[in-house]
């Protein structure tokens, strides 16, 4: 059994103290924000993330974690401290780093009998070793480590719980025992390797995953010329095993989320700024953005026109199984069609309430059934499973006009056909 802290009960730092104590170990959390911490405390989840109420409940009755807003007292005690604060993109893209910084140089008055500084946020490069000087400046026996997360919202517990390896990026190696030791119940192969590489592991695995996606949405605009179904050509390739099952090849409406816009962004940033080639990282960007210009022009096409028409969304969400809506293209499509005079009617099982703030012009309906009754077309901009359930025959009698656009492919274009619905979707 470890001692650890983890500052910022964020989505990454909630998730991994709620994981490591989970797995035996006693973790302090420390947030500056009090009602966050009162509401952990009764153990009341601050996001919506599958699994977790549960697995909160589970831990604070072993009393493997407990909540403060406390700096002193939540460090005293620990053998290894984690940074979890949150690290925004600033106008130009650039990760933020105040919050990062505001925690060491917090620390530096904190008295700790902790050795290890592991940072959890995602951070440029570089920024790790600037932080293992300021420590050794400050006269701190600290030993910073990069401990990057790659954790996806929906299925951050089980990706916790059953990692395809743990990265530790450090400069001292001969300390990294005691993390390893740390993450040991989770089997997971251990890379060790320098702070360099572990920060740029990190960015070069989501811009490499977020350019996967453009890449089929660039097949998907191709095949859609050519009479081709990029769903199959999708799988083709992932039958491939040097491409792989789980290749990130839904063609559709793209990526959005807290961490693909955001980490493409900053490490195109610091590759200009290298005088590095950022190309590849341009055109992941562009095609993305293209993507929701095509769907709304599919739609388009289909309605013919959008002043006046009740249209029903379905999904707000960047993707299934969460409740986020950053950078989500839900966020462009709607505005788009308010600009046009469209009215909105969105269902989502998670995300309604979140697109409600940001646009309350838009119609809430509590089910996909309601949102579609009476509507001129429907979108589908989010691919919840339960979209899939649907019965069509049901639908169709709901609807004006029996016109469906998916931007996440989730129906055979057949059955829906079949079914009686002028259907189009992306790359088929
Ligand atoms: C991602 C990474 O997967 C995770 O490792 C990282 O640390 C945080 O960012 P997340 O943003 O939660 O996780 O979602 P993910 O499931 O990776 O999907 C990202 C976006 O890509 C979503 O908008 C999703 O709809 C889109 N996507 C994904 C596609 O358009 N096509 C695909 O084939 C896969």
């Amino acid at each position: 059994m470890t001692k650890v802290a983890v500052i910022g009960t964020g989505y990454v730092g909630l998730i991994q103290a709620v994981g490591l104590a989970e797995i035996g170990h006693h973790v302090t959390c420390i947030d500056t924000d009090e009602a966050k911490i009162g509401r952990l405390k009764k153990g009341q989840s601050p996001i919506f993330e599958p699994g977790l109420p549960e697995a909160l409940s589970t831990v604070i009755g072993s009393q493997a974690i407990t909540f403060t807003t406390d700096l002193a007292e939540g460090v005293k005690d620990a053998e290894i401290i984690f940074i979890a604060v949150g690290t925004p993109s600033d106008t130009d893209g650039r990760a933020d780093l105040k919050y990062v910084w505001t925690v060491a140089k917090d620390l530096v008055k904190t008295p700790t009998g902790a050795a290890l500084v592991v940072i959890k946020s995602t951070v440029p490069v570089g920024t790790n070793r600037e932080l293992q000087e300021f420590f050794q400046k400050a006269k701190l026996g600290f030993t910073v480590v990069s401990n990057p997360e790659f954790l996806r919202e929906g299925s951050a517990l089980d990706d916790f719980r059953a990692p395809d390896r743990v990265v530790l990026g450090t400069n001292r190696p001969e300390v990294a025992a005691q993390l390893v030791a740390l993450y040991e119940p989770l089997g997971a192969p251990v890379l060790l390797t320098t702070l360099e590489t572990a920060e740029l592991i990190k960015y070069a695995s989501n811009s490499f995953l977020a350019l996967e996606i453009s890449y089929i949405n660039s097949i998907a605009l191709l095949a859609e010329k050519v009479g081709a179904d990029v769903t199959q050509i999708a799988a083709g390739m992932r039958l491939d095993a040097r491409i792989g099952k789980r290749a990130f090849l839904d063609a559709g409406l793209g990526y959005g989320g807290s961490c693909f816009p955001k980490d493409v962004k900053a490490l195109k940033h610091f590759m200009v700024a290298q005088k590095s080639d950022s190309g590849l990282l341009e055109e992941t960007e562009r095609i993305n953005q293209k993507m929701r210009g095509h769907f709304l022009a599919l739609a388009k096409k289909e309605l013919r026109s959008f002043p006046g028409k009740t249209i029903a969304l379905w999904g707000g969400a960047f993707k299934a199984g969460t409740d986020d809506i950053r950078e989500a293209p839900s966020l462009d499509i709607i505005a788009a069609l308010h600009r046009e005079g469209a009215k909105i009617r969105l269902f989502d099982p998670a995300a309604s309430e979140a697109i409600k703030k940001v646009f309350p012009f838009v119609t809430i309906a509590e089910t996909p059934i309601g949102a579609a009754k009476g509507a001129d077309g429907l979108l589908v901009i989010t691919n919840w499973a339960e979209f899939t359930a649907i019965d069509l025959t049901e639908l169709k009698a709901a609807m004006k006009k029996p016109v469906v656009v998916d931007g996440r492919n989730l129906f055979p274009p057949i059955e829906m056909t079949q079914a009686g619905f002028t259907y189009r979707s992306v790359g088929r």
